[in-house]
């Protein structure tokens, strides 16, 4: 029998969501006392679970042949992957927003935004003829209208509750983020029966 494929799972919210799914489809697993690597009860899958920013950098090495993640996150990485199936779990929104109620006064047409995702911003405002001057935030980006740092931040928004939570609103959606498979494209030729097999398996009917 072969060697398990490896894929990366980033920690955090969306591990879980990724474990219950695979689980309805006959690939069951769990990390066990703070370990980063499971198999799944098949042996077909060795999972590795990486921070989220870091994802993309695995796969590109193959570490991981196969990587689960939003659109953002590889967006940001910027690197070709082959991309195998998206999910229905998961999405979220990319969005513009700033403090409520409050008009913003900007200095000579150009934008300042505080945001993590600096390739997406530079790239989508520029492709608008907008100018833009980014701040690099690693997180928490809502304190930057709260606190001066910037009148604007581009983050994702789920339920909208962090925005509301610090006193902001979204000024302008901009992008659909959805999750989905992807590989190296080495390691996919490689795999490629079992890689298609994997697949085929996520894509019938839960529980089937
Ligand atoms: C994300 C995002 C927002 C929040 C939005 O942060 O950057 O802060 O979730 O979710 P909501 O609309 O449901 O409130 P995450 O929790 O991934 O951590 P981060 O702040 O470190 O980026």
């Amino acid at each position: 029998m072969n060697e398990p494929l490896t894929l990366a799972l980033p920690k955090g919210r969306l591990f879980e969501q990724v474990r219950e799914h695979f689980g309805q489809h006959g690939f069951v697993f769990s990390l066990e006392d703070r370990k980063l690597t499971a198999v799944d009860q098949t042996g077909t899958l060795k999972i590795i679970a990486v921070k989220n920013a870091d994802l993309p950098t695995y796969v590109r090495h193959g570490i991981a042949g196969l990587g689960v993640c939003g659109d953002d996150v590889l967006y940001e990485a910027g690197v070709e992957f082959t991309h195998l199936l998206p999910f229905d779990f998961g999405s979220t929104r990319m969005a513009l927003a700033g403090l409520k109620d409050q008009p913003v006064r900007e200095t000579a047409g150009s934008l300042t935004i505080a945001t993590k995702f600096t390739r997406f911003t530079r790239d989508w405002f520029h492709a608008l003829g907008t100018s833009v001057k980014i701040i690099r935030l690693d997180g928490s980006v809502e304190l930057a209208p709260v606190l001066g740092l910037a009148p604007y931040i581009v983050d994702l928004v789920e339920t909208g509750s962090t925005l509301k939570a610090n006193g902001l609103e979204v000024r302008e959606w901009l992008k659909s983020i959805g999750v989905s498979l992807f590989a190296n494209p080495a390691y996919f030729k490689l795999r490629y029966q079992e890689i298609t097999r994997f697949v085929d398996r996520l894509k019938e009917p839960a529980g089937s």
